[in-house]
Order: C-alpha cells, then structure tokens, then sequence
C-alpha cells in the first residue's frame, strides 16, 4: 500500500463509523498561541476538546502536518522526522476509549491486513492521582494483544498545562524474529499508534481537573506507518522519499545519516516555506534557518562547493504537492538558495571577524555577546568556525 492509499482507507473506515472528515490546519497554530509550531493532531482541535462544540459534530477524522523541534536530535534514526503527517481521530465528549482501541486494532488487523501477533500495547498504569486505565487493559487482554504498564509513557499532554490524559499506544513488532520482550526493553517494537483518554485539564499549579467531556484523542504517524507496511528498513525508504533517494544521490555523496539528515531538513524547510514562514533571526523563521544551515553545514564539511541551487525543483514541488501547498516550487527553491546565500556571507563575516587579535585566545560571555549584536554571529557558530 503507498501512503496515498493507506490516508484513504484510513479515512474512509472512520468515515464508515461515522466521523467527518476535517481539512488538516497549516504548520502555524492561530495568533496567541504560545507554541511556535503545530506539534500533533490535536494541537488545533484543542478549544473542541475542551468543550467548544465542533460545526461538523463529535467524530471527527483527518491528516495533520506537524513539526516537532524536540525530536530534531533524534532524526536520522528509522523513524523520527521534523515534519510529518499524523493520521487522526477525536471523540470529542462520544464514544470511549476502549471503542477507540477496539477500531484501532480493527483498522491495523482487518483495513489494513498486520499480523495480530505483532502487536504488543501499553497502558497507563496508574499514579497517586489518576488510577490503573483498567478499561483499556481490558480490552487488549480481551483481543489477546499483549500489555506493558507504564506510567510516564502512558500520559500524553501537549504541554505542561492543559488537557492531557492517560494513553494507550499500539506497537508493532519490526525484528527479524519472533515478537519478544516489551516494548520499553527492546527497541524493535515500534510505536505506531497513541489513543490518549483526554479527559483531564493541567493546571498551572499542578493539579488536575476534568474536562467538560471525555475525549479520545488518537495520532499516527503516516509515514512511520507506510514505511512499516512497506516492509521498509526506515522512513527514508518509504514511499514519499522516492524522489529524494533517486536524485540526491547523483547530486551529493553522503553517507545514510548524512543522507537523511540532509532530506529531513530540507523537505522540512520547503514545508515550512510553504505554510509562509521566511528566514529569520527568531522564531519560527529562526527554526527555518537553523534546518537550512545544518544542511549547509553538513554538506560543506565534505565539499565546499555543493550549492542548493542544484537541488532539483523536482523535490520542491513534490513536496509541496504531497502536502497539499500551493506556493511556486521556483519561488520556494530561491528562499532556500538566497538563505545560503546569506549563510555565505556570514560565514566569511565571521572568519575575517574571529582572525583578529582579541578572538584568538579562551572568548567569555561578553565577546560572545559582541560578536553576536555587532556581527550578527551565534555561539554555535563562533564556535564551529573556531573548530576550522
Ligand atoms: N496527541 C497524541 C499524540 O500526539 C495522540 O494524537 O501522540
């Protein structure tokens, strides 16, 4: 199955047990709120969950881009992204969450044909202020999936105040052998999929109170699942990183961490410009330009000439279409080389600047701090330039 058919029977089996399909949001989350980025699914549905209620009704289903910075140091493995699609569904104050884990082993098992036996689940086992998730053990113990408590694992919440939950997550198994062991004891069990019971509020003191309704709040990420199904080793050798396997390659040598790190970033980057965030010094434009000069950086450590104006257009409008964006892939592909551009400059600024005298020796908080509001040079970058 390629990822544009597992979004449609994903779709289409929720749209069968009554769930509206809603048009996923753009990266950025409305004006006033404090994140930068849209991280999750439920991240614009967050006023629903806590009790506005929805035009199109209390089921609802979509796919979701999403950024997550706090995962950055964690691309390059199999399975992490910086931006990724999420596949969800939300009862907002409807069904259960043993209804949700019940159509969610369903929808592995029958929609979309995943061995019962490679599945283990988690469960959040209780903590002195919310109890064992019994109903949820239930249910798995019923489907003879095995179970793993967990308490920090099992609570999702999308910040340190506001709603969150206790949740159950579905793992597949991915080693060469029989399923064995637990998915916190051996890493080729693989989270595919997050129910989250949302049915209480964080306060900012700490304490926890219920919600208007019980929710479910469900995420998986597409492209972990397609590559999954694939039977693929990682992310980047699913479907949607065809293009980015066929043509960087010819352009760049680079090693596979190289390699995903460079196609990480730079798809993120076209995503980023295309829900119409610029290069800036902070910010979200500033998360921009840090994933444009990790790039740069990387693929100059090898060979200063490689240039992003060689980067196909091929890759920027393949990404935008996936994603469903409708800037110019040529305007896109010149914000990313006119960023280099500017990283050019700064990067000679910063050589002739560290040359003189005072900058030779051990640099303290006031040089770097002169070098940063005069010359416009980071830390990090001081730093590495000092490495050279
Ligand atoms: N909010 C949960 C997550 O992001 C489930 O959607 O994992």
């Amino acid at each position: 199955m390629d990822t544009e058919q597992i979004v449609r029977t994903f779709v289409e089996f929720y749209e069968d047990r009554g769930h509206h399909r809603i048009s996923g949001s753009t990266l950025l989350p409305p004006p006033g709120d404090p994140v930068l980025f849209t991280t999750s699914g439920m991240h614009p549905l967050t006023s629903y969950l806590e009790g506005r209620p929805h035009p199109l009704g209390r089921r609802l289903v979509d796919v979701q881009r999403c950024l997550r910075t706090t995962d950055l140091d964690e691309v390059g493995d199999s399975t992490h992204l910086t931006v990724f699609e999420m596949l969800g569904t939300w009862s907002l104050g409807d069904y259960e969450g043993v209804r949700s884990l019940d159509w969610g082993h369903r929808f592995l098992t029958e929609g979309l044909g995943v061995d019962p036996g490679l599945l283990h689940a988690t469960v959040f086992g209780g903590d002195d202020q919310v109890g064992l998730d019994t109903a949820s053990l239930e249910l798995w113990q019923e489907r003879g999936v095995p179970v793993e408590l967990t308490v920090n694992d099992n609570w999702w919440s999308n910040g340190p105040v506001g709603p969150c939950g206790p949740d159950s997550e579905i793992f597949l198994w991915t080693g060469d052998t029989p399923p064995r062991s637990t998915p916190t004891r051996d890493s080729r069990w693989v989270e595919v999929w997050n129910h989250v019971m949302m049915r209480h509020r964080r306060l900012d003191d700490g304490r926890l109170v219920p919600l208007p309704q019980r929710n479910v709040d469900t995420g998986m990420g597409l492209e972990r699942l397609a590559s999954l199904l694939q039977g693929e080793p990682s992310v980047y050798d699913g479907d949607v990183f065809e293009p980015w396997r066929r043509l960087v390659p010819g352009l760049w040598s680079l090693d596979e961490p190289s390699f995903r790190l460079v196609c990480d970033h730079l798809r993120s980057a076209v995503v980023v410009i295309g829900d119409g965030v610029r290069p800036a010094g902070t910010g979200r434009g500033y998360v921009l330009r840090r994933l444009v000069r990790r790039v740069l950086t990387l693929l100059w450590r090898d060979d200063p000439s490689r240039r992003l104006g060689d980067l196909p257009v091929e890759l920027v409008s393949h990404t935008l279409d996936h994603f469903r964006q409708t800037g110019d892939p040529a305007l896109v592909h010149q914000m990313l080389t006119d960023e280099e551009r500017r990283f050019t400059r700064l990067l000679e600024r910063g050589r002739q600047v560290l040359a003189r005298p005072r900058f030779r020796g051990p640099l303290d908080d006031d040089d770097f701090h002169y070098l940063h509001d005069t010359h416009g040079l980071p830390r990090e970058l001081v730093t590495a330039l000092r490495q050279e």
